[in-house]
């Protein structure tokens, strides 16, 4: 099967600092894949590479295994940024109309508005629009060519919560259709809920790759919280499969490589109460994963 997409051995160096860092990654067809990691860790160069707007130092970046400019004049790719690429004097339709008017196929704007939750400010000039608002044509412009490959880096920063609702529920319903899809994100609790695959990256290099699943794997054990006033955290510490000990006012949090054990050591050994186990999630995961970085360097 053509991969959707295919960096192979993508190099960008900005100065003395190497930004990515002969990435390797490929993505098939119908994939939803969600690129996390922390500040720096070289997403947006990667997604910059990935769409032919910034050139690679080394290795390739293949799109359909076509160079990403090509692609993209075949109408391929729809790809939503960060910033910029809005012309203020415009209305939302005609914005829209513009960029529908640049690709060889396009969907109906109508459509396309109503998808975007921006029916109501077709009319409405872009430079008047809220910041969120400003993001949603962002996301008509990258649907409107009927893209098979859809691109974001960061798509929901600035939106309120029923926005960032009414956009997953959009995209879900757009790669239900078929299409890949590859977007950044910092909301952990998206790439989670949206995504199959997560592909993590620090320090311009693919560390975890997996399912949400699988990277909360790479982090073992659970949490157990309780209400303990004035405990003693040297003794719970020393508790049977206890391995961290943090005190959160009145309430006590267990890190625990056991945690049947630690329960039944802190139910029979202390007057603990509102007792909750928790499974690791995938913030423990980002943390753990951004930490080894950290200490490796
Ligand atoms: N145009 C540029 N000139 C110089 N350095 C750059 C440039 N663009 C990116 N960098 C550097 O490359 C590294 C990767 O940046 P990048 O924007 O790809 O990270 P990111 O993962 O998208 O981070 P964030 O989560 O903050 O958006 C950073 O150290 C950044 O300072
Ligand atoms: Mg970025």
């Amino acid at each position: 099967m053509t991969p959707t997409i295919a960096l192979r051995g993508v190099t960008k160096r900005y100065g003395d600092v190497t930004a990515v860092d002969g990435l390797d990654l490929s993505i098939q067809p119908g994939e939803v894949v969600a690129l996390l990691g922390p500040n720096g860790a070289g997403k947006s160069t990667t997604i910059d590479m990935l769409l032919g707007l910034t050139r690679p130092d080394g290795g390739a970046a293949r799109l359909f295994e076509l160079p990403p400019v090509e692609a993209i004049a075949r109408g391929r790719v729809g790809a939503m940024l960060q910033s910029g690429g809005l012309l203020p004097d415009l209305s939302v339709a005609e914005i829209v109309e513009l960029a529908a008017a640049l690709q060889p196929k396009s969907r109906p704007v109508a459509q396309v508005l109503e998808r975007a939750g921006l029916a109501d400010l077709a009319k409405r000039r872009v430079g008047k629009l809220s910041g969120g608002q400003q993001q949603r044509v962002r996301f008509a412009m990258a649907l409107v060519a009927d893209p098979e490959l859809i691109v974001l880096d960061e798509p929901t920063t600035g939106l309120d919560v029923e926005a960032r609702r009414a956009f997953w529920a959009a995209m879900r319903d757009e790669s239900g259709h078929g299409r890949t899809v590859l977007f950044a994100t910092h909301y952990l609790d998206e790439a989670d809920a949206y995504a199959d695959r997560i592909v993590f990256m620090r320090a311009g290099r693919v560390v975890a790759d997996g399912t949400a699943a699988q990277i909360k794997a790479l982090v073992s054990g659970r949490t157990i919280r309780a209400t303990l006033p004035g405990a003693d955290l040297n003794a719970l510490a020393a508790l049977p499969g206890v391995d961290e000990v943090e005190s959160r006012g009145d309430a006590v949090l267990l890190t625990c490589r056991d945690s049947d054990a630690a329960l039944r050591a802190l139910l029979t050994s202390t007057p603990a109460r509102d007792i909750e186990v928790n499974a690791r999630g995938l913030e423990d995961a980002f943390v753990a994963l951004t930490m080894e970085g950290a200490a490796a360097q």
